[in-house]
């Protein structure tokens, strides 16, 4: 076991949960801290009054305390909070910002496997508002996908059915919104196929992959309604063969880090490659610099080798392949949202049902929750992960399910998807 005696995980979501929980249960006297953290993390460590963005208060309370660092969300990594702790001597599990413009910027990525040679989809980057408007006026609006190159909230990707749809698309993202006005705009060849969210763990030269898994992003069942932060996932991915892993790994996840390398800016990390297989074999979606969420709940769930040693590796330079080991079987997560997610979530309900899980199967992650006197409340969209292991695919989820409801866990105005995993079990 590899003792380490304060360790400081910056974020608040499930997968921050997931990760405490994990680095806790392996070094089991490790005092742990959360940047803010939630309702749950407060019951396995200790939470800071301190944002996400509050660059110079993690920094000096990790310094203060020696603390190993593992930063989840996406926006302090691809502002840099890495490169920060590194230069205050911080122990810290978080890719450069210069690795991760492979997340900051849609455009960086798409030139980056051009340069590389990594399967994506063809692209065009329309660097003003009338080239936007001549490639939605010259193309069926089913062709493409538009994507805005920055960080956008999961807002991002416009799947248009009409010109119109583009046309307004494309002025909202340009003009409106903030965070991607003024700024170039990706468009994607759209593709069919199965997706897959694949992760690694490198140290910027060699690379261990994760099992497959499956994210399920649309806020409804079938597929429908509003693309979230993710409803629900699953691993192993059934339908990756052995084949398809290797492809994968070998064409796009070591590429990738060879590249990066070449180019000068290592990715040492966890890698996250949204890919979707399709006839012409693997292709990248998306870059991500950090663990998704919820992929991350069910892949830590599976992980039985120490985390810490491996993310350690990963930044010091001596991954081995060894260091990264799963248990046979599979994990589902299902994600209970607040009504109203993902655009106005109601806050402040009760939740109910925690206290009476029987199931040592079953590991609930706290993302949208806050204690009050004792209770755990309702404090954002996301508000829980319901994880389960199981032999199967199959069985993790309906244990999952058997978890969640009137006489299980609830709360006024939760939904929640109730086909996660439909691709692969009926
Ligand atoms: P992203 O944030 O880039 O992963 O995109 C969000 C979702 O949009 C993905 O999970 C896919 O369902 C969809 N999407 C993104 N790019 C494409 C593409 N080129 N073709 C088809 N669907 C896509
Ligand atoms: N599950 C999608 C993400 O973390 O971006």
């Amino acid at each position: 076991m590899t003792y380490i005696e304060n360790i400081l995980v910056v974020g608040k979501g499930g997968r921050e949960h997931a990760l405490g929980d994990k680095l806790a249960k392996d070094n089991p006297g490790t005092n742990l801290f959360f940047a803010p953290g939630n309702g749950g993390t407060s019951d396995i460590g200790t939470n800071l009054d301190i944002g996400v963005d509050d660059f110079d208060s993690i920094t000096d309370f990790a310094r203060d305390n020696d603390a190993f660092t593992v930063v989840g969300p996406d926006q302090p990594i691809v502002d840099g909070l890495g490169d920060a702790l590194r230069e205050a001597h911080v122990p810290v599990f978080a890719p450069t910002a210069a690795a991760a413009r492979l997340e900051g910027s849609k455009v960086f990525a798409a030139e980056f496997n051009e340069r590389h040679g990594i399967q994506q989809p063809r692209f065009f980057v329309a660097r003003s508002l009338s080239q936007a408007i001549q490639y939605v006026q010259s193309h069926d609006a089913s062709s493409y996908v538009i994507k805005a190159d920055g960080l956008a909230l999961g807002k991002g990707v416009h799947l248009p059915s009409s010109t119109v749809e583009a046309t307004n698309s494309v002025y909202e993202m340009m003009h409106k919104n903030d965070r991607t006005a003024h700024k170039p705009l990706l468009f994607q060849e759209r593709l069919t196929g199965r997706e897959v969210s694949m992760f690694a763990f490198t140290d910027g030269t060699h690379i261990v992959p994760l099992l497959p898994s499956q994210d399920h992003k649309r806020a409804f069942d079938h597929d429908i309604g509003p693309n979230t932060g993710g409803m629900g996932a699953y691993a192993p991915a059934p339908f990756m063969s052995a084949e398809d892993i290797d492809t994968f790994t070998s064409t796009i996840l070591q590429k990738t880090v060879d590249g990066m390398r070449e180019d000068g800016t290592p990715y040492k990390g966890v890698l996250y490659v949204g890919g979707m297989m399709t006839d012409q074999g693997p292709q990248v979606l998306e870059y991500n610099a950090r663990f998704g969420d919820p992929e991350a709940q069910p892949l830590l769930t599976l992980m039985s080798s120490e985390l810490a040693p491996v993310m350690l590796a990963c930044m010091g330079n001596g991954l081995r392949r060894q260091q990264v080991r799963f248990r046979n079987g599979a994990a589902a997560c299902v994600v209970l949202a607040s009504e109203g997610y993902p655009d106005t979530p109601e806050t402040g309900q009760v939740i109910y049902g925690l206290d009476q899980v029987e199931d040592p199967n079953i590991t609930v992650f706290h993302a949208g929750t806050s204690k009050v006197d004792g209770d755990y409340v309702v404090s954002g969209g996301r508000v829980l992960g319901i994880n389960a292991y199981g032999r199967t695919v199959k069985e993790a989820i309906h244990r999952a399910y058997a978890a969640i409801g009137p006489r299980g866990i609830h709360f006024d105005g939760m939904f929640y998807r109730t086909d996660i995993g439909h691709q692969v079990v009926r």
